[in-house]
């Protein structure tokens, strides 16, 4: 496995020292060249939507930081757009969606708007080659996306979890949720992702007991679909149900994979709990860069000799926050690079 780019080795279970690097959203707001490119696009979906600057953003963290991983910059929701839900990120409010629609069935997704996302990944992989850069494509969960076209925004989960009782029709959309996100992740692979990483951010929300059901089994359906292509698993909040998702990709699957933790999981423990070849991700709370200094220097030490021996992939538990400053990211690499 020497030969593959430190993310994808240690993703085939490789011990690397120090850890591969990468940070959720480190496309985004907290950088400057960012925000000039999203204003010069318009909207957040022109920005996805123009492969030349999404291709732009998902680099400018890269070559800022030398990251070992480019995620590639889109959103989640564009699947819902593809299956014809209306879509608006206004400044400041986060997405809105328009009307569920009525009859959801595969054949309402158009697969071929998305295609600008895949010509954005071929640019990225373009200006990629011969890096030891490892390109990480992504899609929502079924339950974190149906959450979103459920309630038109950021959730409260009254009305999703409602959803949920009747069985017969959350099926239904679950069924072309999971079809229609297999197709696109196979896109993304086909124009260049090397990984897919799967986001159910909002995993937590659902009771114990529908965990199964309707967060785990939907992942690895699609994780099972995309073999041999690497998966990153991302149950956020599912706190000891993680080893129920852990028994499921072992049966259930073939390829290599990683488990993200959220900041709010005790990796010691997992770590513990788990056969010491899996590979796990994560989990600096971001707001370790926002406090402190001293204090951000120590949770890093502590987490790098946590994860020392096994193999680990380094990020935060969540995403970067808008408001930090880009001398603490480059200070958490710097520290992680140091070992
Ligand atoms: O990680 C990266 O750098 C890649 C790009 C990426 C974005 N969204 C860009 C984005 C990824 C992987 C996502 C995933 C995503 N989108 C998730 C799952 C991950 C998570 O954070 O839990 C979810 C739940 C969404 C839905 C979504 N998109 C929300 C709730 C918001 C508003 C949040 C906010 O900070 O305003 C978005 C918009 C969005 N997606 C932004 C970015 C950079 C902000 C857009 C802007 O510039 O105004």
């Amino acid at each position: 496995m020497s030969d593959l780019p430190p993310l994808l080795s240690t993703l085939h279970g490789t011990t690397a020292s120090p850890p591969p690097i990468w940070l959720m959203r480190q496309a985004g707001r907290h950088l400057p060249e960012y925000r000039r490119v999203r204003e010069q696009a318009g909207g957040f979906l022109d920005l996805v939507l123009t492969p030349k600057l999404a291709a732009e953003v998902t680099l400018q963290p890269v070559r800022r930081y030398r990251l070992d991983g480019a995620i590639l910059f889109s959103d989640i929701l564009m699947v819902p757009w593809a299956l014809g839900q209306g879509l608006d990120f206004r400044q400041g409010e986060g997405p809105r969606l328009g009307a569920l629609p009525a009859h959801l069935v595969e054949k309402t997704f158009d697969l071929t708007k998305l295609s600008p996302i895949s010509q954005t990944l071929s640019s990225v992989r373009q200006s990629l080659a011969g890096t030891a850069v490892t390109i990480l494509g992504f899609v929502g969960a079924p339950w974190t996306v149906a959450t979103y076209m459920i309630e038109g925004g950021k959730p409260t989960f009254c009305k999703s979890l409602a959803f949920l009782q009747d069985t017969a029709k959350a099926f239904v959309l679950f069924r072309t949720l999971i079809q229609a996100t297999i197709a696109y992740a196979k896109m993304q692979i086909a124009a260049g992702a090397q990984v897919i990483k799967i986001f159910d951010s909002w995993a937590g929300k659902l009771p114990p007991s529908a965990l199964r059901r309707w967060s785990f089994d939907p992942m690895v359906d699609i994780a099972a679909a995309l073999s041999p292509t690497p998966v990153i698993y991302f149950p956020r909040g599912v706190g000891a149900a993680l080893s129920d998702l852990y028994q499921q990709v072992r049966a259930r699957t073939q390829g290599p994979f990683a488990l993200a933790l959220g900041e709010e999981q005790d990796l010691q423990r997992i770590r513990e709990k788990l056969d010491p070849s899996v590979c796990l991700q994560g989990n600096l709370a971001p707001t370790a860069l926002l406090g402190p200094i001293r204090e951000q220097e120590r949770q890093v030490a502590r987490l790098l000799s946590l994860v020392r021996g096994t193999p680990h992939i380094f990020n935060l538990g969540h995403g970067v926050d808008k408001h930090t400053d880009p001398a603490r990211v480059q200070a958490l690499v710097d520290q992680v690079r140091a070992g």
